[in-house]
Formats: structure tokens, sequence, C-alpha cells
């Protein structure tokens, strides 16, 4: 900015600038020149006490999460944030997880967790939450902690269920029952997660704390695939009877649904949902798009698996098709008005878990939609400062971080 302006004055004015610059430097608002990369490291915590109970990753080590305590006015606040990480819905595919890298299967293997986005601890980078006690959940059990089932030919643990109910017990201990406000989210399969254990979530909590939940890319549509094929409810399916989570799922849902598999889909869960509940998702969330709307089937056209990896390869009738299922999530969303109830904030981007990307959580100048960015609008939906329902008119999918898939 001042590089161009000084184009624009003559020579003369140079002396008069070299004094202004200092001036200028000044008086520019500390959020420009903010680090947006800045990050703090948390350090694990274990729960080894919960095994006896039987609340284990797939692996049967101790679940686990990452807290960074609360500070002054925020010190009595908690966000509890269940991590994501797809699913797994064959015994070999759970078998895989004991060794993944990023300890989806197996606290053994867990690293520390870089905070940022929502978890970020700066007033400037993430205003409402910073001084909040967050909690980073970590997710080990493979089915967005439902399971309740044990396989002993492999040894591997289905308690998704026990892990959540564990987590929560102990944050309990450490202070989170005498929370003033708690805010339970998560993002992609912990955003379902947030969902599906919302109420739960709440019950564990006396009246004297004001509860809500909010779901980052959790929200997947239950919709036919460009084949017409069911293809991600028949993996729900999957995923519903291996781990058995019948049990933990809503019984709103699984008293009238079938199959059950239909109940890990939010639009069959959230009209039953009695605590307030927020929505940050894309309409063309990449992970939707790659996996329930073009799912990677060995039938799938080649002219859908270059679209699905990069939007600019799509042909214009690709692109109307793709709107066609913008419309259909738009669709799906909860039909209440009341936005204290129900808020959201759907762009058309094409991101997925955004909330953990300080790009798109709150970057001055950077992402927003209806003049919002995305920390603003769930600040101000949380405290009640104004009613949020914010979904982009705007239908043309867009990239607007990197983070697709
Ligand atoms: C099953 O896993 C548990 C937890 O890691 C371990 O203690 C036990 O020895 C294993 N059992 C067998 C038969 O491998
Ligand atoms: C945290 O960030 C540092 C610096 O970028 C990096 O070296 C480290 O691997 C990160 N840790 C995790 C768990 O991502
Ligand atoms: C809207 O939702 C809030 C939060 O659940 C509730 O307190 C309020 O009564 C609702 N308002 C109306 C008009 O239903």
């Amino acid at each position: 900015m001042l590089h161009s302006s000084r184009t624009m004055v003559g020579a003369r004015m140079y002396g008069w600038l070299y004094t202004l610059v200092p001036i200028l430097i000044l008086l520019t608002p500390v959020g420009l020149a903010v680090d947006i990369t800045h990050f703090k490291t948390v350090a694990l915590t274990l729960i080894p006490s919960a095994v006896k109970n039987g609340a284990v990753c797939l692996d049967g080590s101790p679940p686990a999460y990452h807290i960074d305590r609360g500070v002054g006015d925020g010190a009595n606040n908690w966000l509890v944030f269940l991590e994501g990480g797809g699913w797994c819905d064959t015994t070999e595919d759970c078998l895989k997880r004991t060794t993944d890298k990023e300890g989806l299967g197996s606290s053994k293997i867990m690293q520390a967790k870089n905070f940022t986005g929502i978890l970020g601890s700066t007033q400037q980078l993430n205003p409402d939450f910073y001084n909040w006690n967050r909690v980073f959940v970590r997710y080990c059990d493979g089915a967005s902690f439902t399971g309740n089932s044990f396989d002993r030919v492999n040894n591997l643990s289905y308690k998704g269920g026990k892990v959540f109910s564990a987590v929560v017990k102990d944050l309990l201990r450490k202070g989170m029952r005498h929370a003033t406000n708690a805010l339970f989210m998560g993002c992609s399969a912990g955003g379902l997660a947030a969902i599906l254990n919302c109420d739960r979530f709440r019950s564990f909590l006396t009246e004297h704390t004001n509860v809500k939940c909010a779901s980052d890319a959790g929200y997947f549509l239950h919709t036919k695939d460009v084949l017409g094929e069911y293809t991600y409810a028949n993996y729900y399916k999957r995923i519903v009877k291996l781990h058995g989570s019948n049990k933990n799922l809503p019984k709103a849902c699984t008293s009238t649904v079938r199959p059950r598999g239909l109940c890990l889909f939010p639009q069959n869960i959230v009209p039953h949902i009695e605590t307030p509940l927020f929505l940050i998702n894309a309409a063309y969330d990449g992970n939707q798009i790659g996996r329930i709307w073009a799912p990677s089937v060995d039938h799938l056209p080649e002219s859908w698996v270059r679209c699905k990896f990069d939007i600019t390869k799509c042909t214009p009738d690709q692109i109307d098709i793709l709107k066609g299922f913008r419309l259909k999530f738009l669709n799906a969303l909860p039909k209440s008005s009341n936005a204290s109830f129900r808020g959201m904030f759907i762009s058309s981007c094409l991101n997925h878990c955004q909330t953990q990307d300080q790009r798109n959580w709150d970057t001055d100048p950077g992402f927003k939609v209806d003049d919002k960015t995305m920390a603003q609008a769930l600040g101000n939906w949380f405290y009640g400062r104004r009613s949020v329902q914010i979904i982009d008119d705007d239908s043309v999918p867009k990239v607007c971080a990197t983070k697709l898939l």
C-alpha cells in the first residue's frame, strides 16, 4: 500500500514521506503484523485409569487428549474439540490404524499437537476462545466415538463410546464440572461425533453451564453418488455393524430409521438434538465431493477423477452437476429459522476442516462470508451477540485455502 502511494506522489514529496513512514508503521494496527503461522505445542495427556473400564483405542492403549488451560476471564470456559480422521469399515482397515503414524488407532504413537486456529492461544488470532481451556481430544476408535464391541480374534477394541465418556469424565474432574461456558465441537469424523454426542455431552453438565455444540465439516450428506449409487450409505452401514455402534447412536434415530447405518448422517440426527448447534461447512466440502459425490470406485469415469481432484479440470457440465450437489446440501441443512438454536456458516469453498487452519479461521484480510470471518461468526453466535445463519449465495465453487481432503 505504501509502495503504491509512493509511486503516485512527486519527487518533491519524498522528504515529507520519509518522516511519515515511521509514523505510519507505528500507527499500523497490530493485526496487520500478526504472524498467522503462530502455534503453541501442547503435550499429550493419557488417561491410563480409563483402561480398566474398557475405554481404549483400537489397539487397547489408553485414550488421550491435549489440554491448554484457560486463564483470566476464560479460566472457567471450556472448548472440547474432537479430532477427525475418517473411519474404518473393515477389520483390515482398523488393524492398519493401530500402526498409523498419526496415532488414529493407538495412543502409543501419538505426538504433541500444535494448537492454532480455534485452538490458538493469542487474542489477535483467536479473539473469543484464546484464553479458554482448550482441549483437543484424540480420535483412536475409527467410528466417530460410537463403537461398543470387541474382536477377540484380532484383539481389536471398538470402544469409541467408552472413550468419549472417559474423556469427558476426566475433564469434569479437571474443572469442567464448574464451567460457565462449554463449546463441544470437532472436525470431519470429529465434527460428526460432535453432532452424534451433542446432547450426551450436555447431559454430563449441570444447568449452570451454558453448553453449545458446533460441527466443522461434519455434515456429511446422504445422497446418491454421480453413478446413482448409495456408496456412502453402504459404507456407513458397514461401520455401524463392525463397531457395534447402535447403542451409542441417538435413540430418536435408531428407533425409527432403517438401516441404522443411516443414523450416521447428520440430517437424520440434527432434528432431534435439543442443544444449540452451529454448523460450519463448505457447501463443496472437498472430502464430500471426493468420497460421497464422486467416490473412488473402479468404475468412476476418468473425467470425474480429474474434476474431483482439481476443480479447474471440471467441464461446465460437471460444474453444473456440482452445483446440484450444493443445492442438495443446502436442502438438507436444519430448517429452524431460530439462529440461536441452529446457527450456520456455509461457504462455497471446497475446504474441509476449516477451523483448525488459521487462514480460514480468522485472518484479516482473509476469508469471509457476509463480511464475517469464521471466528467472528462462531464467536458472535456462541455469545448471542447477533444471529448467525450465513450461507454464501454465490454458487461458484472456489478454492479458499489449500486443505481439501
Ligand atoms: C491384546 O491387546 C492388549 C492391549 O494392548 C494386550 O495387553 C494383550 O496382551 C493382547 N492380547 C493378545 C492375545 O495379544
Ligand atoms: C509443530 O510445528 C513444528 C514447526 O513447524 C514442526 O516441526 C512439528 O513437527 C509440528 N508438530 C506436529 C505434531 O505437527
Ligand atoms: C431460539 O433458540 C434459543 C436457544 O435454544 C431459545 O432459548 C429460544 O427460546 C428460541 N427462540 C424461539 C423464538 O423459539
